[in-house]
């Protein structure tokens, strides 16, 4: 068949047309699916760009403290924050041992100002540039992973810690000196939790956050301690995996990737995330007490330092 010049180029316009439609359908379809997988791994410049320290911080590096508390705070617990740098938070020694406290802070908003003066007088607030919420909560804990590791990597031990906590850091520090496992990470151990799928609950977690159905074994979130080194391991390689909302989690995730596992520092209990009944020897042999608040915290923290002669059984 003859075809005209005219007839066969409307067919090649034809062709070219419906090539471009197929590929912008193609284009479309594609750019729908990566927009799905909305999980998308930080990249590592991106991560050591966290812009902290809007105000100065007490260094530790050349003093080398035995243990680094670090406490996340909101930025309205300026009363807290207080009760905890007169009691737990103050410099505690046992023997050459020493610790130091540090709090983590979100975006001040309107009490910027205030929260200024107060890292200005005491140098302990070590703050992001991020919303101060529940679900920025493992960018805090990472925020505070990051100071530590280029500002104070001769500590020893980290422990990451709650604001409502009674944490008996001279205990503590004992049984860390005891301790010589190189890896250690140690808390209140939770094996066989399961991700909650429904979306209403406020401890959701996507299948796309985490594909698995059990957690590995983690240590709680209201009091975790690493060894420095296994704490800036972690840090390391937190670039590269997407965020998890649970910061307790996603510590644990990075923690079984070094393939490391949760120990006990005690043959008994001595984490609590319950609220234990005070009496001096019970709080003189336990690491946490949960949900204490401030006016206690003074109030047990006295009673501690008065009966400290006192022998317990
Ligand atoms: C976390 O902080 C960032 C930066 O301020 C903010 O854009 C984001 O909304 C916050 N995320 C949540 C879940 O609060
Ligand atoms: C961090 O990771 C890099 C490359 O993966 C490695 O070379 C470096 O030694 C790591 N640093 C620490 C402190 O683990």
């Amino acid at each position: 068949m003859f075809l005209k010049p005219q007839c066969g180029n409307r067919f090649l316009k034809g062709g070219i047309l419906l090539l471009l439609i197929l590929c912008l359908i193609l284009m479309l379809l594609w750019s729908r699916d990566r927009s799905r997988s909305s999980v998308q791994p930080r990249s590592p410049s991106q991560f050591n760009d966290t812009p902290f320290q809007k105000q100065p911080v007490r260094r530790c590096d050349n003093s080398s403290p035995f243990l680094v508390l670090l406490v996340t705070s909101s930025p309205d617990q300026f009363e807290t924050r207080s009760a905890i740098r007169q009691t737990w938070g103050s410099e505690r020694r046992v023997g050459e041992a020493r610790s130091v406290t540090y709090f983590l802070l979100g975006h001040g908003r309107e009490r910027q100002e205030l929260i200024r003066r107060e890292g200005a007088v005491h140098q302990d607030i070590i703050q992001g540039d991020f919303e101060d919420t529940y679900h920025n909560l493992t960018l805090k804990v990472l925020l505070g992973l990051e100071w530590l590791c280029r500002s104070c990597p001769s500590a020893s031990f980290v422990m990451k810690t709650d604001s409502d906590m009674f944490v008996n850091t001279e205990y503590l520090m004992e049984l860390l000196s005891q301790d010589t496992r190189s890896n250690v990470y140690t808390g209140l151990i939770v094996k066989g939790a399961r991700p909650f799928r429904q979306t209403s609950s406020k401890w959701y977690v996507s299948k796309e956050e985490y594909p698995g159905d059990v957690y590995p074994p983690y240590c709680s979130g209201i009091g975790y301690v690493l060894s420095t080194e296994l704490a800036c391991r972690v840090w390391n390689i937190s670039g590269r995996a997407p965020l998890l909302k649970l910061e307790d989690v996603y510590v644990g995730l990075r923690v079984a990737e070094l393939k490391v596992e949760p120990v006990e520092i005690h043959t008994r209990p001595v984490f609590f995330g319950n609220r234990v009944a005070f009496s001096t020897c019970s709080y003189r042999h336990l690491v946490t007490s949960h949900g204490v608040r401030s006016s206690e915290l003074q109030k047990y923290w006295r009673e501690l330092q008065d009966s400290a002669a006192e022998k317990c059984p």
